[in-house]
């Protein structure tokens, strides 16, 4: 039998409801927040990411799938969504109505990563990305946008790491001072983190050997070298959560794996997903818009990992997304005939609804109606085809009513009605 590609997955319907469900809170959620959204294809020039997230990430080095494209040049499948993002900003001038843009996109990323549990080479996001305002008052309003997403979705508690990475400008003494500190004991460094001395010193600080991260413990943070204009940035920044009341720690050496980075960084962290500890991450990227082409345009944003939150979720509770608000215990063809137009009328309200039409005895359509852990079911046997009626029995309390088949369905939507308003 042919099997899945390594590291790719299927997200069977159990899980699908809990993804279908975080997408919907995430839409109505940024949506309230003024976000809409855009939807970039999978497909881009190897050169966007190049340009982006730069030559000397370990995204681009050695996880991209590129391949070459009909004319000789290369095609890459994205393996973010930033990058994408921009370049939609830039080519079709959203900039030109309104250089303020706040979009979201969800949709698939592709990482050539060792596969391991929450880490796979087709992941999801979720992306924010916010066009046009520089003001620190933004990145506090998004990353509190993304806490309270969170908190929607009943996922705490989260670690808060933040950090700034400052401007071109401040973060150049900093790469020295870091080349400066690690260059002395280079021996000690994994051969990539060598070669990332002279070309990028700051992606040694993502290095996860052992070895170099007990040598980049001691280097000075970034925070120690900001400016004026980025300090000040940073402590808005900083004042902001705190008056939001989100509680965050400031991680000196937190720079992410992608080189777009200004001023603020910040990644949402859980203990509950092993290894793979990180469910969001974001930043402010400034240069980004000019750097690929377009005007001169401040720039923030996030993605959250929905495979990880989706494990996290399903992990903790039993969500009862798919639970049938009522299910048919129908007996018979009589019963069958009156039950499924009452089904459909009651789907076609947008009831949760459960029927299967099967030869089965009372006993058995209720264990199956446990099963599912419907919240009513609608019992249709003999009795109540007599008495022209359905019993309506609600599980959790055991109590039962009949319900006239005349008016059924409006008696019904009724008593649910009723039931979740308590
Ligand atoms: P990132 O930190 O590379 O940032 O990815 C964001 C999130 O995607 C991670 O925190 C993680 O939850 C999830 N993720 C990443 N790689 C994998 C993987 N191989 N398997 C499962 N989940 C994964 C970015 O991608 C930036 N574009 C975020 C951003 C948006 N910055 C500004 N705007």
């Amino acid at each position: 039998m042919i099997q899945l590609v390594r590291g790719f997955k299927d997200i069977l319907p159990e899980e699908a409801t809990v993804w279908q469900y975080i997408e919907q809170i995430a839409r109505d959620h940024f949506g309230s927040f003024g976000f809409n959204e855009i939807r970039p294809p999978v497909l881009e020039q190897a050169a966007l990411f190049r340009r982006s997230i730069g030559e000397h990430t370990d995204i681009v080095e050695k996880e991209m799938y590129t391949f070459p494209g009909s004319k000789g040049n290369l095609l890459t499948l994205r393996p973010e969504a930033t990058a994408s993002v921009v370049r939609a900003y830039i080519q079709h001038k959203l900039y030109a109505s309104d250089p303020v843009q706040k979009l979201y996109t969800i949709g698939p990323m592709f990482r050539k990563e060792r596969p391991q549990k929450g880490r796979y080479r087709q992941f999801h996001q979720i992306n924010a990305e916010v066009f046009g305002i520089e003001s620190p008052y933004m990145d506090a309003h998004l990353i509190f946008m993304l806490l309270s997403f969170f908190g929607k979705l009943a996922v705490d508690p989260l670690r808060v790491h933040l950090n700034s990475l400052g401007c071109p400008e401040c973060r150049k003494p900093y790469k020295e001072a870091i080349t400066a500190a690690l260059s002395e004991r280079a021996e000690l460094l994994c051969t990539d983190c060598v070669r990332r001395l002279d070309k990028n010193p700051l992606r040694l600080l993502d290095c996860k050997v052992p070895g170099c991260r007990e040598e980049v413990a001691h280097t000075p943070g970034m925070v120690d070298f900001l400016c004026d204009g980025c300090q000040a940035h940073f402590e808005t920044v900083k004042s902001g959560l705190a008056a939001m009341g989100v509680v965050f720690q400031v991680d000196p050496r937190l720079v992410r794996g992608l080189d777009y980075y200004t001023r603020t960084a910040f990644e949402i962290q859980t203990d509950e997903l092993g290894a793979q500890s990180a469910i969001a991450g974001g930043g402010r990227y400034d240069g980004l818009v000019e750097q690929l082409g377009g005007p001169s345009m401040p720039a923030i944003g996030f993605a959250v990992g929905t495979d990880r939150l989706a494990e996290l979720i399903l992990s903790r509770q039993d969500p009862g997304l798919r639970r049938p608000e009522i299910f048919f215990a129908a007996m018979g063809e009589a019963a069958w005939r009156k039950s499924f137009e009452w089904a459909c009328a009651l789907s076609a309200r947008g009831i949760r609804v459960e029927i299967d039409f099967s030869e089965r005895s009372l006993k058995a359509l209720m264990r199956r109606a446990d099963r599912l852990r419907a919240q009513y079911v609608l019992i249709v046997g003999d009795r109540e085809l007599s008495e022209n009626t359905a019993t309506l029995r609600h599980m959790a309390s055991s109590r039962q009513i009949a319900v006239p088949a005349d008016g059924l369905v409006k008696a019904v939507m009724v008593e649910l009605r009723s039931e979740s308003q308590q």
